[in-house]
């Protein structure tokens, strides 16, 4: 079997670690700075395993030893919201956080595949692409996977379907800037434009906007975990069984949608070598103006993030 790091045994590294270990897609190593919780969460996960009849082991530690040689690692480490706080708030600590555990990941796992899901999540994957030296298509972004989902969710609620007979899109930044594609939003091949009137598609692509922030407001301590980690394990479970799925994810663009430079969700396959290619969908007037709003401000946060690094360093 091969091994899968989760870096961070908090909420989303731990339903992370149970996501993948239920789908038997490797042995786990879970890693924390505080190694006892690692151990604490990955000996609980390990038993539940044996309950199912699966062989698979959840390690946990606190050194970057143990995660040598993984076929991915998945970064979750960092902070996370509370309540009145924007995932752009978290910018600078996470930062932090993600270039020194860039640094260790790297020196272990050289020919990994990175996956980021710390916040502003954008913005984190491209420093954790800067920081590894490694090539685009092995650091990859989590994010248009949960914001989709949401999406899925809230539309069948209100036609009172399965979240599996809707198909939805969501691009661009995960934050409040998100790009919900509502012109290729469609219940078994209807367009929502025409099962819902004008503003109850604006009142839902409103509440995905802010589907983070709600779940922040209810929890009060943190933010969302169940739907993260099952989410990225989606992306993991494409990539270590090569199933070429297309999914959106924060990916490197170079030319593609018009983006040179920065990390913006779009459809991507995903296969056993990370990105294998980015799917141009075309977009409506409506949705490309969305876009690209979104994408200047990824840019902009960025750059505010550059600068301080560069001013760190002078
Ligand atoms: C969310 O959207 C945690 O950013 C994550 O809930």
């Amino acid at each position: 079997m091969e091994k899968i790091t989760i870096i961070g045994a908090g909420n989303v590294g731990a339903h992370a670690a149970v996501s993948a270990a239920t789908l038997e897609l490797g042995n786990i190593v879970l890693l924390d700075q505080n190694a006892d919780l690692a151990k604490g969460k990955a000996l609980d996960i390990t038993q539940s395993m044996a309950l199912i009849q699966s062989d698979v082991i959840v390690s946990g530690t606190g050194d970057y030893k143990e995660t040598a040689d993984s076929a991915i690692v998945i970064i979750t480490a960092g902070v996370s919201r509370k309540p009145g706080m924007s995932r752009d708030d978290l910018l600078h600590i996470n930062a932090d956080i993600m270039e020194s555990i860039v640094k260790q990941v790297v020196e272990y796992s050289p020919d990994c595949i990175l996956i980021v899901v710390t916040n502003p999540i954008n913005t984190m994957v491209q420093l954790a692409y800067e920081v590894s030296g490694f090539a685009k298509d092995r650091v990859i972004g989590m994010a248009g996977i949960l914001d989709g989902g949401r999406f899925k969710y809230f539309i069948a609620q209100e036609l009172n379907v399965g979240a599996s007979e809707v198909v939805t899109m969501v691009l661009g930044d995960h934050g409040e800037l998100m790009v919900p594609l509502e012109d290729h939003c469609q219940v078994n091949g209807q367009p929502i434009a025409e099962l819902l009137s004008r503003d109850r598609i604006e009142a839902i692509v409103n509440r995905v906007q802010h589907a983070g922030s709600e779940i922040v407001n209810l929890l009060k301590t943190g933010s969302s975990y169940f739907a993260p980690g099952l989410a990225v394990i989606q992306m993991a479970k494409s990539i270590i069984r090569d199933e070429h799925k297309t999914m959106p994810c924060a990916v490197y663009l170079e030319g593609e949608y018009g983006v040179d430079g920065a990390f913006v969700g779009v459809p991507v396959a995903l296969g056993r070598k990370g990105v294998e290619k980015v799917v141009e969908i075309h977009l409506s007037d409506k949705e490309s103006d969305a876009f690209k709003l979104s994408v200047k401000h990824i840019k902009e946060r960025t750059e505010t993030l550059n600068k301080k690094r560069q001013l760190a360093t002078d």
